[in-house]
C-alpha cells in the first residue's frame, strides 16, 4: 500500500477526525452501519524515563477500532464485532505505560531484532559469533528471546498517521544502531499497520542493515475472542495451514528436524479445540507447557498466503492469519496467571488467557543451516506482509 505524504495524511486525519465517528473510549457509535474512517492521536502516558508515548485510535470504515501506541508499537486495545453486532475488546494489554513496563508478556507489541529464541544466545555469522543477552531460560536452558533485554518491545518509535483511500494507519520507524543488544550492523526499520474498510488489520515489515544481520520481525498480539479477561482460549477453534512442525527441546530450541503433524496433537490442518488434546502424553507437549511450538506453513513462496483461522463460537468471532512468512509460533499463554492485572477493573486475567499467532520465520534459524535464512545483507531490503482478516460465522 502507498504512504501518503506526512502534510496530506495530517490534514486527512484531522479533517476524518471532526466527523465524530470516534468517542473518547476510541469506540464506533454506527458499528452495524460502517464509519467515517479516521485516526486520532492523543497522549497516553509517559515510560519510567519520561518519554511521551501517543496514542493512535484507528477507526476502519468497516467498523474495527484499535488503539496503537508507539511504545513498541503496541495494540492495546482491540474492538471488534461479534455476530450481533456488539463490540468487545478482543486483546490483552495495560491501560498505563508501566503495566508494559513492569510486565513481560510482550502484550500486542512489535518484536525484534529477532522474534522467538536463539540459543545460548549466540551465533555465527561469516565467520564472527556475537554474543546476545539471555533473558529467558525455559527448562534450566538459556536462550535470548525476542530481541534480548530490550527489544523493540520496549522503545519509542517514531511514528506518524496514515491515510489512503479508506484504510487507515500509523507507520512507525526506528533506527537500532551497530551492536544493539549484540547484533551486528545499523538495522532501519519501518512498520506501517493498516485497517481496511474490509476489517483487515495488514502489518507491513521493512529494513535494511550497513552489516550482515539476523533479522526476524513480529507481532505479538494476544487474542482472546469472548473479550480481554473473559477466561481462557481452551474452547476457540484453531486451523493451522501447516502439515509439520519443528520439535523443540525442553529449552524450546529447534532440534532442527521438521516433522509431520500427521496423527498428533499438534495438528491443527482441520480446526480443532484448542484445548481438546492440549493435555494428550505428548513430549512435546510437556517441554512447552501445552503449545508453543512453531509449525512450517505449507506456503513457502514468500507471497500472501493463509497461515492460520481461529473462530469462537458462543460469539461467532473469526479471523484468519495471512502471511509472506514461512513459519508461524502458535503460544497458548502457557505463562500467563492471575497475576498479571486486567485492563478491566476488578478482572483478572488467568492461565490461558489469550493466544498469540506469530508469523515469523522459525526459532533459533542463524544456527539451524536447514533452516530457511533470516540473514540480511547491506544492499536488500528485508520486506514481509501479515494481515489479520476479522468477520464473523
Ligand atoms: C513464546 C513463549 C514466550 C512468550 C513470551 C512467545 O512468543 O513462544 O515461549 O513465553 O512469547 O510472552
Amino acid at each position: 500500500m502507498k504512504r501518503v505524504m506526512r502534510g496530506a495524511v495530517l490534514a486527512s486525519v484531522a479533517a476524518a477526525a471532526v466527523t465524530g465517528c470516534v468517542t473518547d473510549k476510541g469506540a464506533c457509535e454506527t458499528m452495524s452501519k460502517g464509519c467515517e474512517p479516521s485516526v486520532v492521536v492523543k497522549p497516553f502516558g509517559k515510560t519510567k524515563d519520561g518519554q511521551l508515548v501517543q496514542q493512535y485510535t484507528l477507526t476502519g470504515a468497516g467498523g474495527v477500532v484499535m488503539d496503537v501506541i508507539d511504545y513498541g508499537g503496541k495494540v492495546v486495545r482491540l474492538f471488534t464485532p461479534d455476530r450481533t453486532g456488539a463490540k468487545t475488546d478482543i486483546t490483552l494489554g495495560f491501560n498505563e505505560v508501566a503495566g508494559y513496563e513492569t510486565h513481560d508478556p510482550y502484550f500486542g507489541s512489535l518484536i525484534g531484532r529477532y522474534g522467538n529464541r536463539i540459543a545460548k544466545g549466540t551465533f555465527t555469522l561469516d565467520g564472527v559469533t556475537y554474543r546476545l543477552p539471555i533473558n529467558n531460560e525455559p527448562g534450566g536452558l538459556p536462550c535470548s528471546l525476542h530481541g534480548g533485554k530490550r527489544g523493540f518491545d520496549a522503545y519509542v518509535w517514531h511514528s506518524e498517521p496514515l491515510s489512503e483511500g479508506r484504510s487507515v494507519g500509523v507507520k512507525f520507524w526506528m533506527t537500532s544502531p551497530d551492536g544493539d543488544q549484540g547484533y551486528p550492523g545499523k538495522l532501519d526499520v519501518t512498520v506501517c499497520y493498516w485497517l481496511t474498510p474490509e476489517n483487515v488489520w495488514r502489518i507491513e515489515y521493512e529494513a535494511v542493515t550497513d552489516k550482515a544481520t539476523p533479522i526476524n520481525l513480529t507481532q505479538h498480539l494476544y487474542f482472546n475472542f469472548k473479550g480481554e479477561a473473559e477466561g481462557t482460549i481452551l474452547d476457540h477453534e484453531l486451523t493451522l495451514f501447516a502439515d509439520r512442525m519443528t520439535p523443540v527441546d525442553k529449552g524450546l530450541i529447534p532440534t532442527g528436524e521438521v516433522v509431520p503433524v500427521k496423527g498428533t496433537p499438534f495438528d491443527f490442518t482441520t480446526p480443532w479445540p484448542i484445548g481438546a488434546r492440549i493435555q494428550a502424553d505428548n513430549e512435546q507437549l510437556r517441554f512447552g507447557g501445552g503449545y508453543d511450538h512453531n509449525w512450517v506453513l505449507n506456503n513457502q513462496s514468500g507471497k500472501l498466503a493463509p497461515a492460520a483461522a481461529l473462530y469462537e463460537k458462543s460469539t461467532g468471532r473469526f479471523m484468519e492469519v495471512w502471511t509472506t512468512e514461512p513459519a508461524i509460533q502458535f503460544y497458548c499463554g502457557n505463562f500467563l496467571t492471575d497475576q498479571v492485572p486486567s485492563k478491566k477493573p476488578g478482572k483478572k486475567l488467568c492461565y490461558r488467557g489469550g493466544l498469540a499467532l506469530e508469523t515469523q520465520h522459525s526459532p533459533d534459524s542463524p544456527n539451524q543451516p536447514a533452516f530457511p535464512s533470516t540473514i540480511l545483507r547491506p544492499g536488500a531490503v528485508y520486506k514481509s506482509a501479515t494481515e489479520y482478516r476479522f468477520g464473523v460465522k
